[in-house]
């Protein structure tokens, strides 16, 4: 009797024990990731009218489709309250956009996030940055702390990127398959709506980017310039690409390059959720469920902007 409660305990010891190397490697993982997005300054005469700042609803979508809510993060606070922000929330998107990178509130506000950003990850508190077009153009600013755009033209142009040996071992890529990789480096899936960006020649001979980042993919301009197209951080969970992927499903202008094909469609929809899931490794959260209530974007609603701009959709502040 005693023998077989034994025997019966040993089993179940045994079957815990065959479980445990498992428990012990899985990360925490939040499923309920909150993304903070910048708000830009309102530049454009035509959208003047409806509030100082903006988000266009395009990068709102383009989170919220990778399975995370939206906080949008304004421009006029203090220090400490973006402090209190940075905790509360899992990763931060710089959007595309015309704000300047050296005097704008926009970059100002974008180098307190990158500076918390950087001092988190060093203590081993995970919390990545996404940068696209002018947000890409802002982390080179922020990391090599000089600003090393020059003239790449490349406005309303859909093209195919040329990948680098290291995109074969990035993180951004990993979850792509064969077909879809051959599809992105063959078609033209990637819209690009840029004057300026970094070329491989400035990007290669600045010792700051070329350690901190490795270059996924690059492009050619209309003048000729070899430009990076897409970069993530060697070490730090920090991402960036010139190109546009949020127009491929949210944004419509029948006059402006935007690539909708299926491929184009499933590039968009991986890379937003490989960048959620990034997110989905922080732990940040509100303390109070009232404070993220009064946070997320759903306090807001988009007004319709595509007859005085390019985006469909935008949200004021
Ligand atoms: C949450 O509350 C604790 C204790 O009051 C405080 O130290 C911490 O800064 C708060 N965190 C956030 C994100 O508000
Ligand atoms: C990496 O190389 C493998 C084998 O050549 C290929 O199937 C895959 O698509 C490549 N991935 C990238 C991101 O280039
Ligand atoms: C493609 O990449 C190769 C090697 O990285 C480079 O020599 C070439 O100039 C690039 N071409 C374009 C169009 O980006
Ligand atoms: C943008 O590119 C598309 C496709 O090449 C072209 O049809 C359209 O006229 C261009 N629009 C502008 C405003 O240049
Ligand atoms: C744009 O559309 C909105 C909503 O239909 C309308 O109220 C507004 O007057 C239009 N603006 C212009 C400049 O046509």
């Amino acid at each position: 009797m005693l023998g077989s409660v034994v025997l019966c305990l040993l089993v179940i010891l045994s079957q815990w024990i065959s479980t445990l190397p498992t428990r012990i490697n899985q990360i925490p993982i939040n499923n309920r990731p909150i993304i903070g997005i910048l708000t830009q300054e309102v530049n454009d005469q035509a959208m003047k009218p409806f509030g100082k700042a903006y988000i266009a609803a395009s990068y709102v979508k383009y989170i919220e489709s990778g399975g995370s809510r939206v906080v949008p993060i304004r421009l006029t606070m203090s220090t400490a309250e973006y402090e209190k922000i940075f905790m509360s929330i899992n990763g931060l998107l710089l959007v595309g956009g015309s704000s300047n990178l050296e005097t704008s509130n926009f970059a100002r506000v974008a180098g307190i996030f990158y500076r918390l950003a950087l001092n988190a990850n060093d203590a081993g508190d995970f919390f990545p940055i996404w940068g696209t077009c002018l947000g890409m153009q802002l982390l080179t600013f922020l990391v090599a702390g000089e600003n090393l755009l020059s003239e790449t033209p490349a406005e309303n142009m859909s093209l195919p990127l040329n990948f680098t040996t290291e995109a074969n071992s990035s993180r951004m890529f990993e979850g792509f398959s064969s077909d879809i990789i051959n599809a992105l480096s063959q078609e033209a899936l990637t819209g690009n709506f840029h004057q300026y960006g970094v070329t491989i020649e400035t990007f290669q001979n600045n010792d700051k980017l070329v350690s901190f980042f490795s270059i996924l993919s690059t492009n050619k301009a209309k003048n000729g310039a070899i430009f990076v197209s897409t970069m993530e951080g060697k070490t730090y969970p920090f991402y960036g690409v010139q190109w546009h992927p949020e127009v491929n499903r949210f944004q419509w202008d029948p006059k402006l390059a935007f690539p909708h094909s299926s491929n184009a469609v499933r590039v968009a929809s991986l890379l937003a959720e490989f960048f959620v899931n990034e997110g989905k490794r922080n732990l940040h959260y509100f303390n109070q469920s009232e404070e993220e209530a009064m946070a997320l974007i759903y306090n807001y609603t988009p007004i319709y902007t595509g007859n005085i701009s390019a985006y469909e959709q935008a949200y004021f502040f």
